[in-house]
């Protein structure tokens, strides 16, 4: 049986695996903008497609960056502690902001055109995987 140790040593595939990943987050937010761009109307902070903001951020922000910051340990477990932090840092406060920005359009949005706020399961469960997400940091 392998020891744990070799197996932290030697990421075999890992290469792959990331850049399998990489892959399919791009595909994820260049979908996401295409839907919006050629069947929403594109995106704007005004009129209807504020809206279309709120997708397309939560999707580069919450998935996208977030799962970046996530795996800068594990990709970069050769560079200094220092560097990668950095790093993990700064994808996860770019994460943070971009995803704000979705979540202030949508109520925004909702707020100028009269809408209830927080009326379904998708409001109430976002509103929890934000702040669970971010209540999480520690900075050391
Ligand atoms: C992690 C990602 C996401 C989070 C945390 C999130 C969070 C939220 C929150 C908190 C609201 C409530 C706004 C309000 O009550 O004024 C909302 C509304 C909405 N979101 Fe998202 N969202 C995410 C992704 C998406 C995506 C990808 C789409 C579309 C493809 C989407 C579509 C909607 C729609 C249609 C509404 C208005 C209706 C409703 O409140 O359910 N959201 N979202």
């Amino acid at each position: 049986m392998e020891s744990r140790t070799s197996m932290a040593s030697s990421p075999g595939a890992l290469p792959y695996y990331v850049a399998f990943s990489q892959l399919l987050g791009l595909m994820v937010v260049a979908m996401t903008g295409a839907w919006l761009g050629l069947y929403r109307g594109g995106i704007a902070w005004e009129g209807t497609l504020q809206f279309n903001v709120h997708p397309l951020c939560m999707v580069i922000g919450l998935v996208f960056l977030q799962g970046d910051a996530l795996l800068v340990y594990r990709v970069f477990r050769n560079e200094a502690k220092r560097t990668t932090k950095v790093l993990h840092g700064l994808l996860h406060v770019f994460a943070f902001i971009i995803a704000l920005v979705g979540l202030v359009a949508v109520f925004d949005y909702h707020r100028k055109k009269g809408y209830a706020d927080l009326y379904s399961l998708h409001s109430w469960c976002g509103m929890l995987v934000f702040v669970l997400c971010f209540v999480q940091v520690q900075v050391q």
